[in-house]
């Protein structure tokens, strides 16, 4: 056993689920074999305990490093901030050249607040968006964080937000007079969504993901855009992971819809924490007639980050270097699943694009693709992030690693099995408890 494995095991005596990320947790990846902690990385190198040097072809930090991880010039900001202190009493001035910034980035919006993980940036918006309209129910698509106000759509349907990204969430601890209060509907169902309006004139917001798996169908944005100002509900876009990735901004830019609120969040920062609520002026000046305030939302190392990463990122033309990358990866997914008679099901936006096998044994696939690859030197499952740092030579380097994997799949679609092939079990989807 590696010394992540074993860090692993202690982590989990001590640390309740073993760490504070689900997709981070080993059990969703490699179980018992994955290697867990880092101890460095650089662009898309990743080193764990035992000094064994990775290519992240997989998850790069969940999404938060478009730029490559320890990109220079975000860290020498940082550093200099280090440097001279990262909180005083005074604010930091960052926090402001950041507002600006994200303003003319977004002429639509008149305000800008700042959070620093992406679900209390969520729950910022619901909270203005209630303040400003007076009503309290949300309307939701996709995924929104951890809080109480999104995962008590589950008090309902006891799973209803297993179509939004994540099943299993469970609703232990959420009030149970929230029931009601948020209601989900299902991307590109229009009628879906104006039955609910219809059916709720308490409606404040309709909170959704510009897209996650799949693109807009019959104008759908368009129309979302159009019943929300027909009836005075804050249609807020929820960027946290979209943004950045195939526009300078947010995706909604990609498709000339604009909300009244959005989120900035993930790879805003290259990897330092920082996000970002923008909207409307007079949205968001409800904002000063509600409860919204926390200390560490004043550091100045996520500002500061922050626009160290704005500026690489509009040097680099980054979203254009990972969409093209990523397109090319579906393409290259595609052809390897032809060339071994596999069926594939490609999801997600370029930047962030993924496979899942047609098969009853998809997950053991997964799981035997990334053990494999891992062999090899990659982090990788059946999902890649794209950043600057995943050069062409690296991808080619990739997708020949990749390539008798398929074979073996196809081997094991005629009939050898794949569970004895795995070293561990079987990796885990979705939100389990651990044993
Ligand atoms: C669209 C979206 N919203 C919100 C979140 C929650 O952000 P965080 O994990 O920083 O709380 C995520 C995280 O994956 C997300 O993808």
């Amino acid at each position: 056993m590696g010394k992540g494995q074993e860090l692993y095991k202690k982590a989990k005596t001590m640390i309740p689920g073993g760490t504070s990320l689900l997709s981070k947790r080993p059990e969703q990846l490699l179980p018992e074999n994955w290697p867990v902690y880092y101890s460095k990385s650089k662009g898309c190198h990743v080193w764990d305990l035992d000094g064994r040097e990775y290519i992240d072809c997989g998850l790069m930090g969940v999404g938060t490093n478009t730029l490559g991880y320890a990109r220079e010039e975000v860290d020498e900001a940082v550093i200099k901030v280090v440097h001279d202190g990262n909180l005083t009493t005074f604010n930091c001035p960052e926090e402001v050249y950041l507002a600006e910034r994200l303003l003319n980035m977004n002429p639509w919006a008149g305000g800008v607040r700042y959070t620093r993980g992406g679900g209390e940036a969520n729950s910022m918006c619901v909270r203005i968006a209630r303040a400003y309209t007076g009503k309290d129910k949300i309307a939701i698509c996709g995924y929104h964080g951890w809080h109480d106000w999104y995962v008590s759509v589950n008090l309902g349907d006891s799973d209803a937000l297993s179509g939004h990204l994540l099943p299993g969430i469970p609703t232990s601890g959420v009030p149970k007079g929230l029931r009601g209060t948020s209601i989900p509907f299902h991307y590109n169902d229009y009628e879906e969504l104006l039955g609910i309006v219809n059916a709720n004139p308490d409606l404040a917001a309709v909170k959704m993901e510009v897209c996650r798996n799949f693109g807009p169908e019959n104008n759908f944005l368009e129309k979302v855009r159009a019943l929300c100002s027909e009836r005075g509900i804050v249609l807020i876009f929820d960027e946290c992971t979209s943004g950045f990735r195939e526009t300078f901004g947010g995706l909604h830019m990609k498709y000339g819809v604009y909300p009244d609120m959005t989120i900035y969040s993930k790879t805003m920062g290259n990897g330092y924490v920082i996000a970002a609520v923008l909207g409307k002026k007079e949205i968001m000046e409800s904002a000063q007639g509600s409860w919204i305030s926390s200390t560490f939302w004043t550091d100045r190392i996520g500002p500061a980050a922050a626009l160290a990463a704005l500026d690489v990122m509009e040097k680099t033309k980054s979203w254009e270097y990972i969409t093209e990358k990523g397109l090319q990866n579906k393409a290259r997914w595609q052809a390897l699943a032809d060339k071994y008679d596999l069926k594939i099901n490609q999801w997600g936006i370029p930047a962030l694009a993924g496979y899942t096998f047609d098969s009853p044994n998809a997950l053991a696939y997964k799981t035997y693709i990334t053990q494999e690859m891992l062999k090899k030197g990659y982090l990788a499952g059946t999902l890649m992030y794209t950043c600057l740092a995943h050069t062409q030579e690296i991808l080619d380097g990739y997708f020949e690693a990749l390539d008798p994997i398929f074979a073996d799949i196809r081997d094991f679609e005629d009939g050898k099995d794949v569970i004895k092939a795995l070293e561990g079990p079987v990796c885990q989807a979705g939100f389990k408890r651990l044993n």
